[in-house]
């Protein structure tokens, strides 16, 4: 049997599990077609026909604010119906297995599943089982992956700063449990990102060996100094053991993003936060709502990265000729 690829044959995208092994060109076409979904400032959204008789299924086995309403509405904004499985009312808590669900809603026409779950291998063995006219995008693989959110990102940074190359790229925080920090690791590191920082406390630092392209540092204030763009990331305490939480007001106090620290990056820094924010623990109200956040222009964006990546697999397999 041949390895899992989430290409065809013909190597266009079949399915989105991860954005390891994407090329920088892959990424920019990605980036393109996004840009072509959002709408200038103060313009309706932008919709199409594209995908209408398509059928996509939201599987979220955790919570989800941004990525499941983007992925919804991005459906929707292409003519495509939206199914979300409430996991909590379905079958599966009466023992259903993932697969069972999942051929379940295949027969009844689901042509793309976005999938979110805490169990590392989820997305992929669904991927390996589903028929060939079927895609399968990752919403988030416990805290291996978060394809969509590195597009995002990535889609943002290039908004604001116009390329890659000349950036110096800052990731703070619970590097160690965020699957955003290794998507954002693997986009940054395609796109060739000037420079790299991951930027933790020790028990939050990724293994040695793991994100070997960036530079490590210990400490916030020389972390963001001199960046042009700040991430911050969420501590993420559902994936830590108890004697492992960091006291928030403690971890503010050493860790947060304020206003005086945010000074010490350039001038035109921006500042970014996949969300959802925990307010005056890793980053202050002030710089979350201030003039350098562009915390909000990212969840747009996510709505125009989903579009592209749901029209590019249905293209895909228009092209492939693949049907139910
Ligand atoms: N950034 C992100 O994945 O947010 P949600 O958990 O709200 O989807």
């Amino acid at each position: 049997m041949l390895p899992f690829s989430q290409y065809d044959a013909a190597g266009r995208l079949r399915h989105l599990i991860t954005l390891d092994g994407m090329s920088r060109d892959q990424i920019l076409e990605l980036l393109e077609r996004s840009r072509h979904y959002l709408a200038p400032n103060g313009a309706m959204p932008i919709r199409t026909r594209a995908l209408e008789g398509i059928t996509i299924g939201n599987i979220f086995n955790e919570p989800s604010t941004r990525t499941r309403s983007s992925f919804e509405l991005a459906g929707r904004r292409l003519g495509a119906d939206v199914l979300n499985l409430e996991i909590q009312l379905s079958s599966r808590v009466k023992g259903e297995t993932v697969i069972d669900t999942i051929q379940t809603l295949e027969s009844m026409a689901v042509d793309v599943f976005v999938i979110r779950d805490a169990e590392p291998g989820v997305t992929q063995f669904v991927a390996e089982n589903v028929y060939d006219h079927v895609s399968v995008l990752s919403a988030g693989e416990a805290h291996l992956s978060h394809p969509t959110q590195g597009l995002l990102d990535a889609l943002t940074i290039l908004q604001y700063k116009g390329g890659f190359r000349d950036l110096v790229v800052a990731v703070v925080g619970d590097v160690k449990h965020s699957r955003v920090a290794r998507s954002a690791y693997q986009v940054f590191s395609a796109l060739g990102v000037g420079e790299l920082r991951i930027v933790a406390p020790d028990a939050l630092m990724p293994n040695a060996g793991e994100m070997p392209q960036a530079a490590r540092f210990s400490s916030i204030e020389e972390g963001i100094a001199h960046c042009d763009v700040v991430m911050m990331l969420r501590v993420q305490k559902e994936r830590m053991t108890q004697a492992s939480i960091p006291d928030s007001a403690e971890y503010h106090a050493r860790w947060g993003l304020t206003k005086i620290r945010l000074g010490l990056a350039r001038p035109d820094a921006i500042v970014m936060h996949p969300g959802p924010i925990n307010r005056e623990v890793e980053i202050a109200s002030e710089v979350a709502d201030g003039p350098r956040s562009v915390i909000r222009e990212q969840v747009t964006n996510g709505v125009a990265v989903r579009m592209a990546i749901l029209e590019t697999v249905i293209g895909n397999r228009r092209l492939r000729g693949d049907h139910r």
